[in-house]
């Protein structure tokens, strides 16, 4: 056992005791996922709905037998990073398919997304440039922005008035600029206006890079937030992840080719770590053939969320992603559990998550639940959200 040091000890046990009376102590369990968004957590079985698996891949089948295969063929791992020896056949493959999906001349596959948000912006911008990032946006692409050292200002959440204004006030004294969103908002559901972003990116010369975590496979027939609209709205930097939709694990960023052999050579996080293995790669290919052939499951999730939300009185969602927000973190812990005492799991997403005061449930749809799974969930909030609505 490694000896203990006091002060670390001490250190640790007050930060903790400070995090457990704000109810912002967060705590591992174990989750046992099943088939059918079904887990079990203390030996109950539970209704899943807080996962990112939107179509179900992550049990499907063929996504499985795929996953599988690829460790028979080419190992558990990887080996190395991909520019020594552990660059497997695989990658290059799936690089060539979110290429041709998101309608770029490349692609490069990352660790994760979190790490490919640590990648892109510090590999763009430095001292000297400016990014603007949307307030709400995910907390990497927050990480990315303040690893680079650019100066860094927050614009209000979808706000393109306020964009505008920045980009008036200081794109010109910037050597470059990028503009930082999410696609589909990660904690809220809703969708940024790519077109009106495009076109001031271009306006201001700024550089667009449009985090599609929540996009890819369940908006714009399943390519992503971009091709929500007509004409599709593609940005200059187009960066999502195969942890959600497509059941696997790693990030990517498509892009022109330029862009992504300078990241080949400059990004830390592609350099210098080890390649995925190829079983997350060869789920992810076959999730996206999945994707491809049956429009329907990619729709499902949203068809659910609206069902979802129209028996609850809330508004239409844009996504398979409904917040309820609730505001104060211990009433949020508190929904959660009245939740998994009915057989759901819904866990309560707090600050720094969320903005202090919105506090909330946040309720994700999946292509692998059922309509009746939806209703029985339904029951339970709508009551919630009327004894909410009588407080407020
Ligand atoms: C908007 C957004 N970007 C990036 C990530 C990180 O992706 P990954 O889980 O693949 O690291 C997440 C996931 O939590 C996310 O919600």
């Amino acid at each position: 056992m490694s000896s203990n040091t006091p002060s670390l000890e001490q250190f640790a046990a007050r930060k903790l005791e400070g995090l457990e009376r704000r109810h912002l102590r967060r705590r591992l369990v174990v989750s046992d996922n099943q088939p059918s968004m079904k887990t079990v957590r203390d030996g109950r079985l539970l209704t899943n709905f807080c996962s990112n698996d939107y179509l179900g891949m992550a049990h499907d089948p063929a996504v499985i037998a795929a996953a599988q295969a690829a460790t028979e063929r080419y190992g558990a791992g990887s080996g190395a990073s991909r520019l020594v020896s552990g660059g497997h056949p695989l990658l290059f493959e799936l690089e060539a398919r979110l290429a041709a999906v998101k309608g770029s001349e490349d692609c490069i596959v990352f660790g994760s997304g979190y790490l490919a948000n640590l990648a892109i912006t510090p590999a763009l911008a430095g001292p000297g440039d400016l990014i603007l990032i949307d307030e709400l946006a995910h907390a990497c692409l927050h990480s990315g922005a303040k690893l680079s050292g650019a100066e860094t200002l927050v614009f209000r959440h979808n706000d393109m008035t306020d964009l505008e204004a920045k980009l008036a006030k200081h794109r010109t004294t910037a050597r470059h600029t990028l503009i930082l969103t999410d696609g589909v908002f990660s904690m809220d559901g809703d969708i940024a206006p790519l077109p009106q972003l495009n076109r001031l990116a271009e306006q201001f010369d700024a550089w667009l890079l449009v985090d599609d975590a929540h996009g890819l496979g369940v908006t714009g027939d399943g390519q992503g937030t971009a091709h929500a609209f007509t004409p599709p709205s593609r940005a200059a930097l187009q960066m999502g992840t195969l942890s959600k939709a497509l059941g696997s694990y790693g990030g990517y960023l498509c892009a022109s080719r330029n862009v992504c052999e300078l990241l080949r050579t400059r990004a830390r996080p592609l350099v210098f770590t080890t390649a995925l293995p190829p079983s997350a790669i060869a789920g992810a290919l076959k999730a996206l053939e999945l994707i491809e052939a049956d429009q329907e499951r990619c729709a499902r999730p949203t068809v659910l969320a609206r069902r979802f939300a129209r028996a609850c009185g809330l508004p239409e969602p844009a996504s398979p992603i409904v917040p309820v927000i609730i505001g104060e973190e211990a009433d949020a812990l508190a929904a959660s559990t009245a939740l998994q005492e009915a057989g759901f799991l819904v866990t309560a997403i707090r600050p720094p998550t969320v903005p202090r005061g919105t506090a909330r449930l946040r309720i994700t749809f999946s292509a692998a639940h059922s309509e009746s799974d939806v209703d029985a969930l339904a029951d339970q909030v709508a009551p919630m959200l009327n004894a909410l609505e009588a407080v407020s």
